[in-house]
């Protein structure tokens, strides 16, 4: 009993004067491990007598949850100093940026046709869209594009089946609008087209932005002030020219392709004309009354000039070393 009582006190010193957890728990074994003393006490129970036994087996058992007790209790002390001395040593600075946690930016061509969308807002056109499968009616039969027409083949155009294409440009919106608004119109219209053409000036998809304005009074005189204000303000420069050449589409008459002045030269920045009567009456607008100007642009042209991009394919390859400095 006296050495039981020793066991204890002994176990009670110990364990105060241990700073270090493992350390702890190496003490723990001297009284409570196979080897320890308390263990060598129970195992010297069977030496007792019948009478002597739970008693002496009552009083180790006592001891044994002191020093447990105890053992917990100086546990809990280091685990709890070591986490204020690690709070006191380390320091966290919850203002650096964190890892991996980049910003994307928009697309060039995305920026470009908000540009372009929010300049033709300000001159009074309202956005309009259409499908990108389109029928070959809206594509080209209800553009004056007759099957078998050789503007057809113009196109390089690819086939869902044979009433459905991949729309070769924005056009066609153009007449879905027309069936469902009555004149006076102001839109325009931007989105992807396809075509089967590929190299540094052409890509299968690609974007065009459409223009459309019908009213009673509307003449070529307000198709060249429109395309000729919104480049000015487009490129931000009070100097750029427009010139307009005689061409052909099959839904514009006259027609006439834009050319804007660059570096000493012109180059080409899309199709326009006054709407074809046909095309009027294929919407049953009044050709008598109404008259329309229209116009295509094409936006990764635009996009090129004004960021002074020299190959259309880095637009769609995704490397983000061209992508990043857009942001
Ligand atoms: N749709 C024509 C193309 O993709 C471009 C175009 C030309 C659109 C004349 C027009 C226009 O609205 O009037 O080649």
């Amino acid at each position: 009993m006296e050495e039981l009582q020793q066991i204890l006190d002994q176990a009670l010193r110990q364990f105060a004067e241990i700073s270090d957890e493992d350390e702890l728990e190496q003490v723990k074994a001297r009284f409570l491990g196979k080897e320890g003393s308390l263990t060598a006490l129970l195992k010297g129970l069977g030496k007792l007598s019948a009478e002597q036994r739970p008693v002496a087996g009552a009083r180790i058992n006592q001891v044994k949850q002191g020093i447990e007790a105890a053992l917990q209790q100086r546990r809990e002390v280091l685990r709890k100093n070591r986490l204020a001395s690690q709070l006191a040593e380390e320091s966290l600075d919850v203002t650096l940026p964190g890892r991996g946690m980049g910003t994307g930016g928009l697309h060039p061509v995305t920026r470009t046709l908000q540009r372009i969308e929010q300049l033709f807002h300000s001159l009074g056109f309202a956005s309009a869209s259409g499908p990108e499968i389109e029928s070959d009616f809206y594509n080209f039969t209800a553009l004056n594009i007759p099957e078998n027409h050789p503007a057809r083949a113009m196109h390089d155009t690819f086939y869902i089946d044979p009433q459905h294409v991949l729309r070769t440009h924005t056009s066609p919106v153009q007449v879905r609008y027309m069936e469902s608004n009555h004149p006076p119109l102001k839109i325009i219209s931007s989105g992807r087209v396809y075509r089967y053409d590929s190299d540094a000036t052409h890509s299968p998809m690609f974007h065009q932005v459409e223009g459309l304005w019908v009213d009673e009074e509307i003449s070529f005189a307000n198709l060249k002030g429109v395309v000729q204000d919104f480049l000015k303000r487009f490129f931000e420069r009070d100097d750029l020219r427009v010139r307009f050449r005689p061409s052909f589409f099959p839904f514009t008459e006259p027609s006439a392709e834009m050319d804007m002045s660059w570096s000493g030269g012109w180059l080409e920045i899309g199709g326009c004309g006054m709407v074809h009567p046909n095309v009027l009456n294929h919407v049953d607008i009044d050709s008598e009354k109404y008259l329309g100007f229209a116009f295509g642009l094409g936006v990764e042209r635009l996009a090129m000039l004004r960021y002074g991009v020299n190959d259309l394919r880095l637009f769609y390859e995704s490397d983000l070393r061209f992508l990043k400095q857009f942001k």
